[in-house]
């Protein structure tokens, strides 16, 4: 007889009891019993599950589902004991008896909720440089708020801040931590799935997914990192209350490069790494977080790049060139290691977008260019903030919302236009606030402002091509018929193409 908590079952009869009384196991059903007890505590997949339950037959994964869902029933508590491995399997564990006492009490009201070994986190090439007192922070935050997001704009380095804040606290609490990166997930109704699949609970039945989920949280220690919200902040910040309210001892970290602004949300600004000063010294530069990060990336090439006096000066003004963003200083590392630090160098000064495109092949693709970082952000934003945007990049360095309005509030856009969209540039870590004693001041990064500026000048270019066709179309029609051409006048200038309607959304350059 093999032993799973109160459960006795024969592999020979095919027979399973709890208290002399014999469970109503289905055959099918006892098959995945079978091939788990047979594999002792080893991951079994759902391939294996398949070949043993349905031999020679091509079923769909629901079956599984269904008849494993069955034989939880039927076990009760002792269900328990089948663990969901999400995105590998299933295995038998041992099972606690304190804890079957103690939800035995609680059975009458609650179903029983399998239990999960959650994905591990993923890895971190480098370690983390320049944010010894944030995961101090963040833990600190934790105990005090249910939720707290990391925000800060595109590559500052959120999610790897996230990964060892969660890493540090599941050493120290004893917390079982639930990774879910939202990145993937492009359609905002699969945000509640995602979350699902992460907690290994089976998409059989869409509407019982939810109150599955809130089981699975209910009365457990669980950090949950959601990270990279910002595409789908609504349905992040739905699920994030609904999970908080279901248990006290859910903690929701999540990074996003907006807000969630859903209930007892806690923010916390993740900056890009410092950079050196203009007058730094070599030993300054050397103990610089953003030059300590690209050396770290640059790895082993570097190991005597430092000893040069000239090289120290050269990483220094690529790193204030990058703003010192992390994303950015990995792609530049990886391309110096190609073309040599002085190549990098100019090419960073000549022109950032145009070289750092070699990002790693595992990396998302929002990750493996420069570009591809900013248009993640760009292409979350209204068309009044991308338009305000535009205009905002001819300031150089700091300005006040009045320098702003001056600027900006031009043609269709109004004053209070132009307020609006700086509130939502701020808020999606476009534009980035330092409050002031008297006004605010606002300013963008310089990658940031390339950006808009080669933004607005594809525009430009599109709309003086578009200009340039209907010129040119004018001028054939002119050539085929004068007496047309004469009553057509001045069309060219009467269609000058709107700059907002040439813009392409998503449109790579
Ligand atoms: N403090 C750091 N020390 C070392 N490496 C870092 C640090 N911060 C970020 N990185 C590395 O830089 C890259 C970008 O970081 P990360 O993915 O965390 O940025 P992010 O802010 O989450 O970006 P996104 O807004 O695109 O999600 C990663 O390869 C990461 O490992
Ligand atoms: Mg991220």
């Amino acid at each position: 007889m093999e032993k799973i908590g109160r459960t006795s079952v024969s592999l020979e009869t095919r027979e399973a009891f709890q208290n002399n009384r014999r469970l109503q196991i289905g055959a099918r059903a006892f098959d995945i019993l079978e091939v788990l007890i047979q594999a002792r505590g080893k991951i079994v997949t759902k391939h294996e599950i398949m070949s043993h339950a349905w031999p020679n037959l091509i079923v769909e994964e629901s079956n599984i589902h269904v008849h494993l869902s069955a034989l939880r029933k039927q076990l009760g508590d002792d269900g328990r004991a089948i663990q969901t491995v999400p995105r590998r399997g299933y295995r038998l564990v041992p099972l606690d008896d304190e804890a079957i006492v103690h939800r035995g009490k609680k059975s009458a009201m609650l179903p029983t909720s399998p239990s999960i070994e959650f994905e591990p986190l993923p890895v971190c090439y480098t370690p983390l440089i320049g944010r010894e007192n944030e995961i101090g922070e963040i833990a600190h935050a934790l105990q005090d708020t249910p939720v707290v997001t990391l925000l800060g704009p595109g590559g500052a380095g959120k999610t790897h801040l996230a990964i060892e804040a969660a890493r540090s606290m599941r050493a120290n609490g004893r917390v079982d931590v639930c990774f879910l990166s939202l990145a993937p997930v492009l359609r905002r109704e699969q945000v509640l799935n995602a979350a699902a699949e992460a907690f290994g609970i089976e998409p059989f039945d869409e509407q019982l997914l939810l109150p599955k989920l809130l089981d699975a949280v209910a009365d457990r220690r669980i950090l949950l990192v959601l990270d990279n919200c910002e595409h789908v902040l609504e349905e992040a910040a739905r699920l994030t209350e609904r999970l908080v309210q279901a248990s006290a001892n859910l903690r929701v970290l999540s990074t996003s490069r907006e807000a969630l602004r859903s209930r007892n949300e806690t923010l916390l600004w993740v900056a890009p790494l410092l950079v050196p000063g203009l007058d730094a010294t070599h030993e300054e530069i050397l103990a610089c977080p953003s030059v300590e990060a690209f050396l770290a990336f640059a790895g082993s090439w570097t190991s005597d790049l430092t000893n040069e006096p000239e090289n120290v000066d050269t990483i220094a003004s690529v790193c204030r060139r990058l703003d010192g963003l992390p994303l950015a200083l990995e792609l530049a590392a990886a391309r110096a290691r190609v073309f040599g630090l002085r190549q990098l160098a100019c090419e960073v000064a000549d022109d950032p977008f145009r070289t750092l495109t070699g990002g790693r092949r595992t990396a998302p693709a929002r990750q493996r260019t420069l570009l591809g970082m900013l248009d993640w952000s760009y292409q979350l934003l209204g068309e009044l903030e991308r338009d305000v945007l535009h205009r905002l990049a001819a300031i150089s360095g700091h300005f006040h919302l009045g320098d702003a309005q001056t600027v900006a509030a031009v043609d269709r856009v109004s004053k209070a236009d132009v307020t609006e969209a700086i509130a939502g540039l701020v808020s999606k870590c476009l534009v980035i606030r330092t409050p002031g004693r008297e006004k605010d001041d606002y300013s963008l990064l310089g990658t940031t402002r390339e950006y808009a500026l080669r933004r607005l000048d594809r525009l430009v270019k599109n709309a003086e091509s578009s200009l340039e066709r209907i010129r040119h179309r004018d001028r054939s029609a002119e050539g085929r018929s004068t007496a047309r051409a004469s009553r057509s006048g001045s069309r060219a200038d009467r269609v000058v193409p709107d700059l907002k309607s040439t813009q392409n959304p998503h449109g790579a350059w």
